[in-house]
């Protein structure tokens, strides 16, 4: 990624859609903390509008815009370095939005993955759904940020992103930079307990922030094969060793990927040492969020404060597009 050097800036959205995994962590939320060294600028929000596209219920919503603002401050998101706000909180993206619709093709979206793909599985075909891609679009394109760090999933929202930025520019006046993305290909993805991709809506997920009692139990439920202890095993075959790669440092990992290749090392032993590592790992996080959830306040002013960090430039951008547009007198 050596175009990504000369990036500057960025911008990332997060659905707020319950409680994370570890999957969520190791294939998104960590990426994001560590970016807040690596780039001068970096813009990351809560993107509740997007959410609404699959979620309606009031109460699951609220606490999944809340929650998700605790997570991230309890993983060591810095609102220093990073301007972090909520999607409501800017509504020029919302008009932005509608500028965008009244250039963009039905065509482009007809093509889009993701609309088709949710909706064979079930999912509502509201116009909103349709729409994504568009809002998406514009929350990227009002923080002129130069890159789009997102999962391979993705990648064709970042595509529709520049043709809308060049479809705008050409129709109008050059407003728009044409933004990277910024995909992170060694995040690979994290299987779940039962040897499928990890995810919520597979039951089959360790959540980053369970307390003891039910990551021992998330722990014991992971799925091995029935080989003895003493038999050979290969470790890149058992589940439990993937998540000891996650978690269990060296030199430990080695002795426990010998323990496996030499036999002797059983499935059950494997577990307990994994446990505590993971709870190592995890507890230090466990606290933390339990820490931020407590203040509700600050949570708010941290939001308001990533709110206020961005409205200009925000207002700004609008202003030059409603000009060209011919939107003013
Ligand atoms: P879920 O499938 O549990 O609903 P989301 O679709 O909300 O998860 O994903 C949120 C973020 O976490 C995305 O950036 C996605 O790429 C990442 N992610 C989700 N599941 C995994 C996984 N099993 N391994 C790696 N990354 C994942
Ligand atoms: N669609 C993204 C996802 O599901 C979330 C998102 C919304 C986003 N707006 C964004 C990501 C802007 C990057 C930039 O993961």
């Amino acid at each position: 990624m050596s175009e990504d050097r000369e990036i500057q800036s960025i911008v990332s959205g997060i659905q707020p859609s319950g409680r994370p995994h570890i999957g969520n962590y190791f294939g998104a939320m960590k990426r994001h903390i560590e970016m807040q060294d690596e780039y001068n600028e970096v813009y990351l929000f809560i993107a509740e509008y997007h959410a609404l596209t699959s979620t309606q219920d009031r109460e699951t919503l609220k606490e999944n815009i809340y929650n998700l603002a605790v997570d991230y401050l309890a993983l060591g998101l810095d609102p220093d370095q990073v301007i972090f706000y909520r999607q409501q909180d800017v509504p020029e993206i919302f008009e932005l939005t509608w500028i965008f619709n009244c250039i963009t093709g039905m065509g482009l979206l007809e093509r889009a993955h993701a609309f088709k793909d949710k909706t064979e599985q079930g999912a509502n075909r509201s116009v909103g759904l349709f729409d994504y891609p568009v809002l998406q679009a514009a929350d990227i394109l009002i923080t002129g940020a130069e890159g789009v760090p997102v999962g391979e999933d993705q990648r064709q929202h970042i595509e529709y992103t520049r043709e809308i930025a060049r479809k705008f520019n050409t129709t109008y006046e050059e407003i728009f930079n044409e933004p990277a993305e910024l995909i992170e290909e060694s995040a690979g993805t994290i299987v779940g307990i039962d040897g499928q991709k990890m995810s919520k809506s597979y039951g089959n997920d360790i959540p980053l922030f369970a307390d003891s009692d039910t990551l021992e139990k998330k722990v014991m439920e992971i799925q091995t094969d029935s080989q003895p202890i003493d038999a050979k095993k290969n470790p890149e075959e058992d589940l439990v060793f993937t998540y000891h790669q996650l978690f269990t440092p060296e030199p430990e990992l080695s002795e426990i990927r010998t323990g496996y290749a030499e036999g002797g090392l059983g499935y059950g032993d494997s577990k307990k040492q994994l446990l505590e590592n993971m709870e190592q790992f995890l507890a230090p996080l466990r606290s933390k969020r339990k820490e931020i959830a407590a203040k509700p306040d600050y949570v708010k002013e941290v939001l308001a404060a990533g709110a206020v960090k961005i409205r200009p430039q925000a207002q700004e951008k609008l202003a030059q597009v409603r000009k060209v547009a011919g939107l003013t007198l």
